[in-house]
């Protein structure tokens, strides 16, 4: 179980210092789940790129940057973050459907590993700006396998009929022509097939279709130096990422042998474990026959609940007294889907007690928004034992208007 990563002790001081709502990350949870993938893949020794998406702060891209890793941004805001984290540009690779002309030129002039491209028209743009540059794009196109990864639908990305990739006829197509043109350097292939994944099955099927399409490209003459296998290995709310020797196993399987570097794009699995959402009771009351806690926290703070269903475990930070109850947890914003969860066994926690809602490191704080006009809350980082310190400073009213003209 993760608490005994995060002391009550430290908690308290956390939140008397840094206020509530604050998202409060192990460093040492962080780098254990980077080096549980490094044990992993060591036969394979690929190029791991953070997901940045997952949690895009700056102290913790910094531990995986400073681990030598590198990042899987979907943005130009992702790629300037990444470069100010201190990835190295050689280790950056983008992805997404719809990056714009200023952002493949941002990549372009950055000097990134290389861009996973989604359509045709993507590549034609990434040529018109690399001819701008006058320099040639090194181009991984993202190909749809036709895999289902058995988990929720909003984060099913490999099947046909989904937004993302190409299809592999679509791909050769492409391929051919980039082989062909002044501006465009085809290096790599990529498939991302969703996220909560628990089982390796589906990444053997789709890694075994990509590795087939890819000898077939290149005796066709498209030789192509990276396969690029995304993220998406799970870690259940609650618990550490499962070991992922599987999914080791399963990637080396099919690219062992085949001479081509494996570049691996987790998110989740490492930054969920790694933080946690540290909220203050505000209220209790009674409605219907529920009990509700009514927390400082809110569903802007944490959207995973209302909108993936999702269950992170709640714990009251310190001893409780009294008798257990079942509680729904919910926060101070007007919508009846801003819950952070439902029917949780908790001892009576009084107003002002601190509550710790678990696995909130990944698509938690990136997710945040101002709804409500709350300001986002602050993150904190657990360095040590009993040291900690504040990585971002909690928004002001005065933040809320500030860009508006
Ligand atoms: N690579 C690509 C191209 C991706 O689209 C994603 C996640 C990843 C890597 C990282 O996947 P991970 O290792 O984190 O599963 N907001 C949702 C998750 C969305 C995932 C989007 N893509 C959630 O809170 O569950």
């Amino acid at each position: 179980m993760l608490a005994k990563y995060f002391k009550p002790s430290l908690l308290k001081e956390i939140a008397e210092a840094a206020g509530t709502p604050v998202y409060v990350y192990s460093k040492a949870v962080f780098l254990k789940q980077i080096a549980s993938y490094e044990k992993a893949f060591r036969g394979v020794d690929p190029l791991f790129c953070y997901a940045m998406k997952a949690n895009s702060s700056r102290a913790l891209c910094a531990l995986a940057a400073g681990g030598g890793w590198g990042a899987d941004v979907v943005s130009g805001g992702e790629l300037y973050r990444a470069l100010k984290a201190g990835f190295e540009p050689g280790k950056i690779i983008f992805s997404g459907v719809g990056k714009d002309q200023a952002e493949l030129e941002y990549a372009l002039r950055s000097g990134i590993l290389f861009i996973n491209a989604e359509s045709f028209e993507e590549v034609l743009g990434l040529e018109r700006a690399a001819a701008r540059l006058k320099l040639k794009a090194p181009v991984s196109l993202r190909i749809n396998p036709d895999v289902d990864p058995h988990t929720h639908k909003y984060i099913t990305t490999g099947k046909l009929g989904s937004k993302f990739g190409v299809t592999f006829e679509e791909a050769e197509k492409i391929y051919r022509y980039a082989a062909e043109s002044e501006h465009l350097n085809p290096v790599g292939a990529h498939f991302h097939i969703g996220s909560q994944v628990y089982s390796a099955g589906p990444y053997a099927l789709a890694a075994r279709r990509l590795a087939a399409f890819m000898l077939k490209l290149a005796a066709r003459g498209v030789g192509l130096k990276y396969a690029d296998v995304g993220g998406g290995w799970g870690a259940r709310e609650g618990a550490e990422m499962p070991d992922p020797a599987p999914l080791a196993a399963a990637v080396d399987g099919v690219f062992g042998g085949t001479g081509l570097k494996v570049i691996l794009e987790p998110g989740r699995s490492v930054a969920a474990p790694s933080g946690l959402l540290l909220t203050r009771v505000v209220y209790r009351k009674r409605g219907g026959r529920k009990n509700f806690l009514i927390a400082d926290a809110a569903m802007n703070d944490l959207i995973r609940p209302a909108l993936y269903g999702s269950r992170h475990p709640v714990a009251l930070v310190g001893p409780g007294r009294g008798a257990e109850k079942v509680y729904d947890i919910v926060g101070p914003v007007c919508e009846s889907g801003d819950f952070l969860a439902e029917g949780v066994r908790l001892r009576e926690p009084e107003a002002g007690r601190l509550l710790a809602v678990y696995s909130a490191g990944a698509y938690g704080f990136s997710m945040s928004s101002q709804y409500n006009s709350r300001p986002r809350a602050a993150e904190a980082l657990i360095t040590g034992a009993r040291s900690w310190r504040l990585i971002r400073r909690r928004e002001t009213y005065k933040d809320l208007v500030a860009a508006e003209l």
